[in-house]
Formats: C-alpha cells, sequence, structure tokens
C-alpha cells in the first residue's frame, strides 16, 4: 500500500497537483464537479484512506474526520483561515495542519478596496439601472454616494481597520492613496498596530464612532464571533459602511440587516456570510448592501500560489517533515505526533 496518498476534496489549480504529481503521491479528487461539495460522510471515508488530507475551507474537518484515521499524518489547507478544522483536536491526536498564509495578502486587500469603493459610491446599484435601461436623462441627484478621499470639502475620511494581522496592514497601506486617517483596533494585535506606518491604534468603541468605513479582517475565534452586533452597528455612524472580507460569523448578519433597511448606517460590501453560502433573510434585497461570493482571494495568480503553497505543505506532511506554514508547529514535540510517525 502506498504511503502518499493524498485526498484533495475538490478540484484545486494545476499549481497545486503537479508538485504533488512531481513528488509521486498518489492523488484523488474527491469531488471533481466545480458546483458541488463534499459530504461529511464522504470526507470521513476519504480520510480512511489517505495519508494527508488537502481540504477546502467549505469541508468541516471536526474530530469524527480526524479519528477516523490513525496515519493520517497531516492536513495542509489550501486556505488562510482555518476555522472549519478543530485544530485543538489535530493537536491532541499529533497531526499537523498548515495553511497558505502571506500569498493572498494583497489579493484579499484589493478585494476589501473593490467592496468598499463599489458600496460608497453605490456603483452596483448605478450598474444594475444601466444593464435595465433606466438611464433616459442625467440628473445631480442620481446615485449620491460618499467620498473616499476628502473628494471637494478637504476633510479626510476615517478608514476604522479591525484586525489588524497581514491583510488588515495591506488595506492600511492603500488607504494612503486616498489620505485617510486610518485607526487599528485588533483584540490580539496591538503590538503591530502600535509599530506599523500605516495605522493609530483606537480603542473599538471610538474606532465605531469616528470611522467613515470600517472594514473586518480578523480570524474567527470565540472571542471574534458576533463581535459586530446591534450595539456596535448603533455606534456607527450614519453615513458609514461596513466591509467584511474576513469570516462572516464576525458580523451578527441579521443585525446586519437590520441597520442596512432603517438607515443605522449607510452601506456593506460582504464577501462572507454567517451560514455561508446562505444569506441572512432580507439580506440580497438591501439595495445598499454589495455582495460577493467570497472571491477575496480569487485571482489567477493568488489561487496558484495558495495550491502550491497547500502543495508543499502536503509534501512536508508525507516526508514527515516539520511544513513550513504549520498552524499548531508544537505538535511535532508531542508524544502523539511521534506514535503517529512510528505507525504509519
Ligand atoms: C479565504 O477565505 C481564506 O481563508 O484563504
Amino acid at each position: 500500500m502506498s504511503s502518499n496518498r493524498v485526498l484533495i476534496t475538490r478540484q484545486i489549480p494545476e499549481a497545486g497537483l503537479a508538485p504533488l504529481r512531481a513528488f509521486g503521491a498518489d492523488l484523488t479528487v474527491l469531488q471533481t464537479r466545480e458546483d458541488a461539495g463534499v459530504t461529511h460522510e464522504e470526507l470521513v471515508a476519504g480520510v480512511r484512506g489517505c495519508d494527508v488530507l488537502l481540504p477546502l475551507l467549505t469541508e468541516p474537518v471536526d474530530r469524527t474526520a480526524l479519528t477516523a484515521n490513525d496515519r493520517l499524518m497531516g492536513v495542509a489547507q489550501m486556505a488562510v483561515g482555518f476555522n472549519n478544522i478543530d485544530v485543538e483536536a489535530a493537536t491532541e491526536l499529533g497531526i499537523p495542519v498548515s495553511n497558505t498564509p502571506g500569498v493572498l495578502t494583497d489579493t484579499t486587500a484589493d478585494c476589501t478596496w473593490a467592496l468598499l469603493l463599489a458600496t460608497a459610491r453605490r456603483v452596483v446599484e448605478a450598474h444594475r439601472y444601466m444593464a435595465a435601461g433606466k438611464y433616459n436623462l442625467w440628473g445631480p441627484n442620481l446615485f449620491l454616494g460618499e467620498d473616499v478621499g476628502p473628494g471637494g470639502s478637504g476633510e479626510p475620511k476615517v478608514l476604522g481597520i479591525i484586525g489588524y494581522g497581514r491583510i488588515g496592514e495591506a488595506v492600511a497601506k492603500r488607504a494612503l492613496g486616498f489620505d485617510m486617517i486610518v485607526l487599528a483596533y485588533d483584540p490580539y494585535g496591538r503590538d503591530r498596530v502600535l509599530r506599523s506606518d500605516y495605522a493609530t491604534w483606537a480603542e473599538l468603541d471610538e474606532l465605531l464612532e469616528r470611522s467613515d468605513f470600517v472594514t473586518l479582517h480578523n480570524a474567527l475565534t470565540d472571542e471574534t464571533r458576533h463581535m459586530i452586533g446591534e450595539p456596535e452597528l448603533e455606534r456607527m455612524k450614519p453615513t458609514a459602511h461596513l466591509i467584511n472580507a474576513a469570516r462572516g460569523p464576525v458580523i451578527d448578519e441579521k443585525a446586519l440587516v437590520r441597520a442596512l433597511r432603517e438607515g443605522w448606517i449607510a452601506g456593506a460590501g460582504l464577501d462572507v456570510y454567517e451560514d455561508e453560502p446562505v444569506m441572512a433573510e432580507g439580506l440580497a434585497d438591501c439595495p445598499n448592501a454589495v455582495l460577493l461570493p467570497h472571491i477575496a482571494s480569487a485571482s489567477r495568480d493568488t489561487r496558484g500560489l495558495m495550491a502550491s503553497m497547500a502543495a508543499t505543505n502536503a509534501i512536508a506532511h508525507l516526508r514527515k517533515e516539520r511544513a513550513p506554514n504549520a498552524v499548531n508547529p508544537e505538535v511535532y514535540d508531542t508524544d502523539a505526533y511521534r506514535a503517529r510517525v512510528e505507525t504509519s
């Protein structure tokens, strides 16, 4: 029996498959259709027959999946976020987990700005109006939006960044071009904000009250789940816009629908949803929401880089070497990991 069996849950770019083939891995792609996912039963059955799992953020890799195979040598996720994986259980079981940080930072920051500009200037509403053939006379009140730069007033706009890791900082850097005042809050990264040339630290309430645009870039954890709910939305300016290209459950989506309907805030630009791919009732009908299907890192180049990075990690897992991007590196010092290496 081969000991190089890699189970890839869904079709990934060739840039990830090629290095795995060159290494001599025995590859199985569980689901080759773009429009179909993998059931949990299929995942668990697949894990039983592989040495390394390469999943996407669409598959919950929970304790049941992780305990399905005593010889599983690693989980090489093709994404920077890994909230779909029970990392605590993986560590306890001696399974290294890796992700793809860094390569998608700029692409995700670009998409954040696309959402910000689109919602501020009502690009999607205006596009729909054009496409419906409704434009028959220019008017001074047609699709009035908000300035992102100082505009004619000369007053800089305030960008509030919640979650100041690599992506948050890349978003801040882009704000220089719009002469914005940039505030940042990060429950885990105060030092990074204080060291940064692009942002000034603000406590959450101050950030929410002062910002014209609030953008979220934190990982999903127990602490960040529903970090933005009714009280936070009520604190924001009625002219403010909320952007989320991080993880959906950071926002209480039902509260957001109320805020958008009742004008507590002016608009939202979302790439992620609380119960993805389902949206909260009423969200799709809010004209002041710009909605994307979780594509912030979806440039051709970046998805290739993510796939090849996941492949590099998968090969390290197969070789029983330290994966370059292990998210639980402490696992390598555990008896559970050593036992796995011996039995596999
Ligand atoms: C995308 O959401 C990622 O985590 O890579």
